[in-house]
């Protein structure tokens, strides 16, 4: 169920929420609004305060009772002192929804002071961040056990422009994780088929969608030998969306999506294999966005492409050794069947140079090396175009989402040089990540690309206070800023 948000001008005290939040800086003093609302409370707050008892450090959090009238709870949240307001915001809403969930709270009010439309927007992002719940393969709990999901929301002094755009960009991140979330056995490439020609439906956009057989007939020898091994047919989904001028040149957002990755004939150990459901987090981030991108009605072309198929073991799978023709006629050599994201992507970095595209992004769970390298912190940025990605980094910071940039020195490349191919899918543990993107390069000839490794950053195995364990949204933030920045 998606949180129902408005925008409330009431005094505190007369809000109809169940919850009044009250999102404070460090050392903050209490403005007008809150010191009126404190003569109900006896000084409570101002006590508090002086006392020290509440600093509001980030994500410190205080519970009190609320006045005889009005909210009859209030949870007070620490927002720091960082500079940055918005991501503060953003996250201190996430912890304050989750935390009126477990307290069945039911509705909301969130006051923050005075915000404007960034602020508002990121309330109202990090609000339904926190609220999104998955429940569709659990059994409610009887009537009387139930907690109140939180339902609604009213974000005190907010304005409609930043309600509307964090509802927009909220849809895509809900529909990114429930995507993410979803066990493989339902998230199928045959379902995100289907959940990409539903965003299709619903605003008006091209979808093209290749099954095995157009696949064959592309010649996409690298991204079919990952699915030679499975008998569900895999997916190469572009979904088209011009909100730009005619003939602009569109921004391609591309997702790996392994709805589960074995590891193929290379299998993985047994310990923690049901992770790699989330192994289409790239793929969920894509539709995310451009379900955000549409909502928005941002004035950009953007193209979504999605590769997805499963990663199986079977008489029939790849094998380490083999040789396949990719889609650009570079020869690949199998070294491990579990490299396999790559070669998903080279097909579908091959197939994007049909739209011509003036910048090309794509998502990937693609290496463990990479939560080795920056942990569950920072995603993975590797590019052929320096300004690109820049510009990716600058986006990921504005939504939350940051990235790091590794190198592509050209001496990496001798890690994947193959003795009968072309190239080699793997070039073994050392810059694990950096032989990946190196190996993406290759096929992402023609346009400005950067590659976002979200291995570490796409979903959490702890949990994060704004998101339990589970997908975190990532990468849905980043696409949506960049395409927002492009639009100007
Ligand atoms: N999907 C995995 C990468 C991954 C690992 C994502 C852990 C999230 C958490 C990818 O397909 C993979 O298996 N990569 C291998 C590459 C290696 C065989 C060169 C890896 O990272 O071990
Ligand atoms: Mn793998
Ligand atoms: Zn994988």
């Amino acid at each position: 169920m998606t949180l129902s948000l408005s925008i409330g001008r009431a005094d505190l005290g007369a809000l109809d929420a169940s919850l009044l939040v009250v999102a404070l800086p460090s050392g903050a003093t209490l403005d007008a609004p809150l010191a009126a609302y404190d003569g109900a409370l006896g000084a409570a707050l101002q006590r508090l305060l002086d006392r020290r008892d509440f600093r509001g450090a980030r994500d410190e959090t205080l519970h009190l009772l609320g006045a005889s009238n009005g909210p009859s709870r209030i949870l007070l949240i620490g927002v720091g002192k960082g500079s940055d307001r918005v991501s503060s915001l953003r996250r201190a809403a996430a912890i304050a929804a989750r935390q009126a969930g477990r307290m069945g709270a039911g509705s909301l009010a969130f006051y923050a002071g005075a915000v404007g439309t960034a602020e508002t927007e990121a309330i109202a992002l990090g609000l339904s961040v926190g609220a999104w719940d998955y429940t569709d393969t659990k059994t409610a709990p009887p009537e009387d056990e139930r907690r109140a999901p939180l339902t609604t929301a009213v974000i005190v002094g907010g304005d409609e422009s930043g309600l509307q755009s964090g509802r927009a960009i909220a849809e895509g991140h809900g529909l990114a994780r429930t995507l993410g979330m979803m066990p493989g056995n339902l998230c199928t490439p045959d379902f995100l088929a289907k959940t990409a020609s539903e965003i299709a439906a619903r605003h008006g956009l091209e979808i093209t969608i290749l099954g095995r057989a157009e696949m064959q007939k592309e010649g996409m020898g690298s991204f079919l030998c990952v699915a030679q091994g499975s008998p569900e047919d895999p997916k190469l989904i572009a979904l088209r969306y011009n909100g730009g001028a005619a003939g602009a040149k569109p921004v391609a957002l591309v997702g790996k999506g392994l709805c589960f990755d074995s590891g193929g004939i290379s299998i993985k150990p047994a310990q923690g294999m049901e992770w790699m459901k989330f192994d289409m987090c790239g793929a969920a981030g894509v539709l995310g966005a451009m379900e955000a991108i549409a909502r928005l009605k941002l004035p950009v072309n953007v193209v979504g492409l999605v590769g997805t198929t499963t990663n199986m073991p079977s008489g029939t799978a790849v094998k380490p050794g083999d040789v396949v023709r990719s889609m650009s006629g570079k020869y690949i050599e199998i070294i491990n069947t579990d490299a396999e994201g790559r070669l998903v992507l080279a097909d579908v970095l091959a197939y994007a140079r049909r739209f011509e595209p003036a910048a090309v992004i794509d998502a990937a769970t693609l290496t463990g090396a990479c939560v080795i390298a920056l942990g569950h912190t920072a995603s993975g940025v590797m590019g052929n175009d320096a300004a690109l990605v820049g510009e990716v980094l600058a986006a990921g910071t504005r939504a939350g989402e940051p990235g790091w940039e590794l190198p592509m020195w050209d001496d990496y490349r001798e890690l994947i040089k193959s003795d009968v191919a072309d190239i080699k899918n793997s070039g073994g543990r050392p810059a694990g990540t950096i032989s990946a993107a190196l190996f993406l390069k290759e096929f992402a000839e023609g346009y400005p690309w950067v590659h976002l490794d979200i291995a570490g950053t796409a979903y959490t195995e702890a949990d994060l206070g704004t998101v339990p364990r589970g997908p975190t949204g990532v990468p849905v933030g980043t696409f949506v800023e960049f395409v927002r920045g492009r639009a100007g």
